[in-house]
């Protein structure tokens, strides 16, 4: 797959996406400038160490350790590379607009230059190229070429989606760094989406909102089944069979979270308020997301009465399996409201304890989902890892102090679960 021919890149910040693009183009052959204000991340870095879980990312970047250079100093990009990926953080800000404030530091940072582009991988306002185009033409660099990279992988598979992604969308205004992007893209042979910039931009906003909205519909699908007494897990095969609907994002559950999904539609509904139009249709699937994730505690009263001094456990604390990341995690939500409402709550996650300590407090972290359900009067699957779906649940059954066990991801094998004397409960089902 590597030609020895391959354009050099900068990358600036290292996260999820950052280092994942980084370790994917060189996979492809590319040597890789990365580039992080965070020192202790890039000297981590260095010393070989990653500082996110991410199935097979260590060992990419283990393998291409001879082209990953990393480094704090965006001079060391600039020297080695035409073009510079942006993969900075573009967090909530408390209006529920996109955080630009990196992306604007970096934006700040890049000298007059003909030679040079950014391209924007970071998920950003519609009109964020145009605004940056005018701050290099106000500024005298006119030259800096501009290019909307839009990012869709999914943490948990991020460098499967990077090397075999569904789509490539590459909005531009028809000049070598686009030609470059396309380029560099080449040897993944993906659909090519080449546009203009604000519509990429568009293309990242619509197709999270789009996904999201699905969540949210089975999820009221998933409600109306609990009060009609049809099961959605029936219902979202039936109608995922529809092509024109699709299997995916059909699974109910407690509700999304994530880095991207809460804020993105957040955005994009702030957007559009900015610009005069009211997004009806986001605004419910916002609310419905956050109603989603209190119902657990209105199932929890339903079968234990009050929650004051019951003990709950919660299995499976990031956002989704096979990350450690917490952001905007149903989890966050979940201990909040019972211990408000007066329960002890014991957790464990394979992988996203140590995020999870600083964001968490007052909650009993446990070494294992045996370990956690102990003592327990109800536990509930919040994160449906692999390990959970495999427990023997006699076992859990026995640490237990009460039957309850809600399963928040439709994930389990309720006759197995009931078999071993729990009371199982899904989400519409
Ligand atoms: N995480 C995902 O699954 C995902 C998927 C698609 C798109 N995105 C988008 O990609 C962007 C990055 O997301 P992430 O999850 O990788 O974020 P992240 O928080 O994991 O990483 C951002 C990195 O940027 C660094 N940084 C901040 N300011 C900097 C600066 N001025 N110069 C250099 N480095 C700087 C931070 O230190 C951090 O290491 C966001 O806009 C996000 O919405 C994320």
């Amino acid at each position: 797959m590597t030609t020895p021919e391959r354009e050099p890149i900068g990358v600036i910040g290292t996260g999820y996406v950052g280092l994942v693009t980084a370790a994917g183009f060189a996979e492809l052959g590319s040597e890789v400038w990365c580039i992080d204000i965070d020192a202790d991340k890039i000297e981590r870095l260095r010393r070989g160490e990653i500082p996110i879980y991410e199935p097979g990312l260590a060992e990419l970047v283990e393998k291409h350790r001879g082209r990953l250079h990393f480094s704090t100093d965006i001079a060391d990009a600039l020297e080695h590379a035409r073009l510079l990926f942006v993969a900075v953080g573009t967090p909530p800000t408390y209006s529920g607009d996109a955080d630009l404030s990196a992306v604007n530091a970096v934006v700040a940072s890049m000298p007059p230059s003909d030679r040079h582009a950014l391209v924007m991988k970071s998920t950003v306002p519609v009109g964020t190229g145009r605004s940056i185009k005018r701050i290099f033409s106000e500024q005298g660099k006119e030259g800096f070429r501009y290019v909307s990279c839009p990012e869709f992988l999914k943490e948990g598979s991020a460098i499967a989606d990077f090397l075999n992604p569904d789509r490539v969308v590459v909005g531009d205004d028809g000049d070598w760094a686009g030609d470059a992007v396309v380029e560099l893209y080449r040897p993944l042979d993906a659909p090519l989406v080449r546009t203009d910039i604000a519509s990429a931009e568009m293309v990242k906003l619509a197709a999270n909102a789009f996904l999201a909205t699905k969540i949210s519909f089975i999820n009221e699908i998933a409600n109306v089944c609990e009060v009609t007494g049809s099961n959605v897990i029936e219902v979202a095969k039936g109608i995922g069979l529809d092509d024109r609907i699709g299997p995916k994002f059909l699974q109910a559950g407690v509700g999304f979270g994530g880095s991207c999904f809460p804020k993105d539609v957040n955005a994009l509904k702030q957007l559009a308020g900015n610009s005069g139009y009211h997004f009806q249709l986001l605004n419910a699937v916002i609310e419905v997301n956050e109603l989603q994730k209190r119902r657990v505690i209105g199932k929890l009263e339903k079968h234990l009465g009050t929650l004051v001094g019951k003990t709950v456990t919660l299995l499976g604390l990031a956002f989704k399996p096979n990350t450690d990341d917490m952001r905007e995690a149903t989890s966050l939500v979940l201990s909040a409201r019972l211990q408000a409402a007066g329960a002890t709550v014991r957790a464990y996650d394979p992988v996203a304890e140590e995020e999870a300590r600083h964001m968490m407090p007052g909650i009993a972290f446990a070494d294992g989902a045996l370990d956690a359900a102990e003592g327990a009067d109800a536990v509930v699957l919040v994160t449906e890892w692999d390990e959970f779906k495999t427990l023997d649940w006699a076992d859990v059954a026995g640490a237990m102090q009460g039957t309850l066990l809600i399963d928040g991801r439709n994930a389990l094998d309720a006759d197995a679960v009931r078999a071993a004397g729990l009371t199982y409960e899904g989400i519409g089902v």
